[in-house]
């Protein structure tokens, strides 16, 4: 089970210290957890949480090893910091930042190359879902993965299906949906899944206990440490 927290453009780094700083002494049992602060805050995340098993993830990450791309990082910086990881075409970058399949599967071809773990996220809109269209649309976005991922590889790779229209919104998707969903990309691509999309304390047994759910990618409720621990304890238990 593997459940991470996407703190989104959340938390200046003394906040980001405050938080690592109780996070390091919490029992989080056999479970892999994974915090993606902002870009700011990385240093101080892996400062505060090395020597523990949680590992630290960026938000974004370059295909290019250097280069003029302003406002980027590549994975070389990201390992340089101790920085393990980086999730990829997040649906905010997908929609606010042009963010496209094929970039998408630059990143994580380039992050996977570079030597970080990726955790790729996929999902269908809501327009997408009510018109039938949730299949075509996950084929299509994990086939763009699959196409450049390198075998030897595929044990850094963890895909997040996050429905867009449960996503900061409340509505999660049902736990049969979900696993349904799952087991698609599973066909596709042979690596752990997780659910995103307002995973909560109250919500997160019943989608963890499903059999194609093998963890969570958590916005909000990652934010504060109470909340993001019940649901370590929750994939612990399922
Ligand atoms: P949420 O966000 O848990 O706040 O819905 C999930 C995500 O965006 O990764």
């Amino acid at each position: 089970m593997l459940i991470a927290g996407n703190w989104k453009m959340y938390k200046t780094a003394s906040e980001t210290v405050e938080f690592c700083a109780a996070l390091r002494d919490a029992e989080l049992g056999d479970v892999d957890v994974v915090v993606c602060p902002p870009y700011t805050s990385l240093h101080h995340a892996v400062a505060l949480l090395a020597g523990t098993s949680v590992a630290v993830f960026a938000q974004s990450v370059h295909w290019g090893f250097d280069g003029a791309f302003t406002g980027e990082v590549s994975a070389a910086m990201l390992s340089e910091l101790g920085v393990t990881g980086a999730l990829v075409a997040h649906s905010e970058r997908r929609q606010l930042f042009a963010e496209t399949d094929e970039t998408a599967a630059m990143r994580v071809e380039g992050a996977l190359d570079g030597g970080l773990s990726v955790i790729a996220c996929v999902g269908e809109t809501e327009a997408e879902r009510e018109s039938g269209e949730t299949e075509t649309v996950l084929r299509r976005q994990v086939e763009a993965l699959r196409a450049v991922v390198d075998e030897d590889h595929l044990d850094r790779l963890a895909v997040a299906y996050e429905p867009v229209w449960a996503i900061g919104t409340g509505r999660t998707a049902t736990p049969e949906q979900a696993d349904e969903a799952h087991a698609l990309i599973k066909g596709l691509l042979d690596v752990p899944v997780l659910y995103g999309g307002s995973v909560k304390p109250d919500n997160a047994g019943e989608l963890l206990g499903k059999q194609n759910v093998d963890g969570a990618l958590v916005g909000g409720a990652s934010l504060e440490l109470d909340s993001f621990l019940e649901i370590c304890r929750a994939a612990f238990l399922s």
